[in-house]
């Protein structure tokens, strides 16, 4: 979900809508406006913003307002349950992002008291508790939402305006994130940096349980209990160009290209190969720890989840550490084996996934060391690990992540290599034939990019498979599970990612000529095995499209189609092979007729559990 608020002298809902629509990518099942004129006035309604684009008349002019997009988790997307939601006495209104947990208990106090409930949000509960605080004690619109913020449990990003205060917008934050974008004479809130980026380029983040009151000329921020707080304003690393789609008709597209980009400034200053160091600055501090740890725990969430299986692959190999990958989900609720001596790796684009947050809550109080891989500078993951390492691959917009996955293999594979040479597992020799490679990543999948016909071709051929299988081993099992989410996320087709040799305990049943089936054939110590698995879909009569090098002359020869990326060392294949799986989904989507950017039911960044 996203929320934007502003208040200032300009119009309130232009700004909002604008933000809102940066913002959408977050969410957009509904969207919905409030805007102070004299009165409150509010337009909501299921569907995308451009939606209330439309709705919004002169009636909701005004210089203070709040926007909110939806991605539902209480109550099915529609007009009634979209936000914001309202006071019984309709002054008041309100924008969440979260899950209140006890919302049940609420409702059921509120309603003896004689409120009402439209619709079937956790959020107009809370709405009516502020106002239930406002009207028993005649308190301060402050006042009043601590007081009820008291006596809810859960998470919540919160904004609220009220037509009896006019020149304030109050917004608090627990579990899900909010900042203020600061302005001359004007204040904007919003949950994340893009939508303030056209306004301001300084912006105060606000910490779990903090609360702050915005005015036109400024703005107070409390702690928890209650005391006034001096915030560090920080300045946004964040160009418009980099947040539009500059050309290209989806962002998707746009920032699959942009990945040879982005691992150059994720490599740029960090590898010498003329020495073979590697320097991590967010680590190096750490790094005796890391040196001494008994096994790394990454923990992660979809794609995030993915690059983290090329991390153990690399670990293992690289730097001998026994390394476990773990749903962020499954590793809170299992009682988790961590503890000092252990490290854990929380990998996410956003750095707010609620689940990666919570894992890495419970490892850091179970006394592990906490390393974030993180892309959004200052989000609250990014803040909360003990050190880390950026991904900096600009921000991605597109719901499917790329170039987020292929940046984030890079830092694995540079914590990895550097974490061998400190340990001695590689030599310096190594080292450097190794970072000489990585350097010359970027080109090699400029490379894959510069001529897409074939997978274009590919993809208009298969566009209306109902099922696709994905099979890879070694370092190109991890690519298959990312293609087959890539194809599932955007084009809604069933896709299954497996391990090559797997594929004969089940998946094999499903083989016929109908049958798609995408081999990875990328790592060369597999690759005899990989031809076995091949052979095997070729006698069910399967339909085989190879990801594999020019060199490699015997996949080719065996699939009914190949597409052809660069060689490279084993180790680096997943940052080369993926490419084509990307643009194979991206045109499959296309073709579809899908929404890239905004899959259905999916969110960028999904901060509740
Ligand atoms: C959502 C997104 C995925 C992403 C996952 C983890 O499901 O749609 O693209 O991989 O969250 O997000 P994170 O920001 O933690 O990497």
């Amino acid at each position: 979900c996203g929320i934007v608020g502003y208040i200032g002298d300009q119009q309130a809902s232009k700004i909002i809508i604008e933000g809102l629509k940066r913002l959408e990518y977050r969410g957009y099942d509904s969207a919905g406006i409030a805007v102070l004129n004299g009165k409150l006035e509010v337009k909501k309604g299921k569907g995308k913003v451009s939606n209330l684009e439309k709705m919004v008349t002169s009636a909701q002019n005004g210089q203070i307002g709040i926007g909110h997009t939806r991605w539902a988790t209480h109550g099915e997307p529609n007009d009634i349950n979209s936000h914001p939601h309202t006071s019984q006495n309709g002054k008041m209104a309100l924008v969440h992002n979260g899950i209140i947990e006890n919302y049940g208990t609420l409702k059921k106090k509120l309603t003896d008291q004689g409120y009402e409930f439209y619709s079937q949000t956790d959020t107009e509960v809370v709405a009516k508790l502020i106002e239930s605080f406002l009207v028993k004690d005649n308190r301060s619109l402050k006042k009043a939402v601590q007081h009820a913020l008291h006596q809810v449990e859960g998470t919540y990003g919160i904004a609220i305006v009220h037509s009896d205060y006019p020149d304030q917008i109050v917004v608090a934050r627990k579990g899900s994130p909010l900042l203020i974008g600061v302005g001359e004479g004007e204040m904007l809130i919003a949950s994340d940096a893009s939508a303030v980026a056209a306004y301001t380029d300084k912006v105060v983040y606000l910490d779990d349980g903090e609360l702050a009151v915005i005015t036109k000329e400024g703005y107070t921020v409390e702690s928890a209990n209650q005391i006034e707080l001096t915030k560090e304003v920080h300045e946004l690393a964040l160009s418009l160009e980099e947040i539009e789609k500059g050309g290209y008709d989806h962002f998707m597209l746009k920032e699959i290209f942009e990945q040879p980009k982005a691992i150059s400034d994720c490599l740029r200053g960090r590898i010498n190969s003329e020495d073979g160091t590697i320097t991590l600055g967010g680590i190096e501090d750490v790094m005796d720890k890391l040196v001494n740890a008994k096994r790394v725990v990454i923990a992660a969430c979809g794609t995030s989840w993915h690059s983290g299986l090329v991390g153990e692959y690399l670990f293992e190999y690289l730097a001998k550490v026994p390394v476990e990958v773990e749903y962020a989900s499954e590793f809170r609720y299992k009682e988790p084996l961590i503890g000092e001596g252990d490290v854990m790796i929380a990998i996410s684009q956003s750095g707010e996934t609620a689940d990666t947050l919570a894992a890495l809550r419970e490892a850091k109080a179970r006394g592990a060391l906490v390393l974030g891989v993180v892309n959004v500078v200052g989000s609250t993951i990014a803040r909360e690990t003990d050190a880390g390492v950026y991904i900096h691959a600009g921000p991605e917009i597109g719901v499917a992540s790329t170039k987020a996955f292929t940046a984030q293999v890079t830092v694995l594979t540079m914590m990895a290599i550097k974490l061998g040479l400190e340990k001695g597992t590689i030599t310096k020799t190594r080292a450097t034939e190794l970072i000489t490679e990585l350097s010359r990543i970027p080109a090699k999948i400029e490379e894959v990019l510069e001529d897409t016909t074939e997978i274009q071709r590919i993809s208009n051929l298969f566009s209306y498979a109902p099922n696709f299988l994905y099979l890879g081993r070694s370092y190109s099992f991890p690519v298959a599970l990312e293609g087959a989410l890539k194809l599932k996320e955007i084009s809604y087709i069933h896709a299954e990612g497996y391990p090559a040799a797997e594929m004969k305990h089940g998946p094999i049943a499903l083989i016929d000529e109908m049958m798609p089936v995408v081999v990875i054939a990328a790592t060369h110590h597999t690759n005899d095995k990989m031809i076995s698995n091949i052979e095997e879909v070729r006698a069910r009569k399967g339909r085989i499209i190879a990801i594999s090098t020019s060199e490699n002359t015997e996949v080719a020869d065996l699939a009914e189609f190949t597409t052809i990326i660069p060689e490279t060392m084993d180790v680096f294949s997943p940052l080369v092979s993926v490419i084509p799986l990307q643009l194979l989904s991206y045109y499959i989507a296309v073709n579809r007729g899908c929404n890239v950017d905004q899959p259905r039911n999916l969110a960028k960044s999904v901060t509740v559990e």
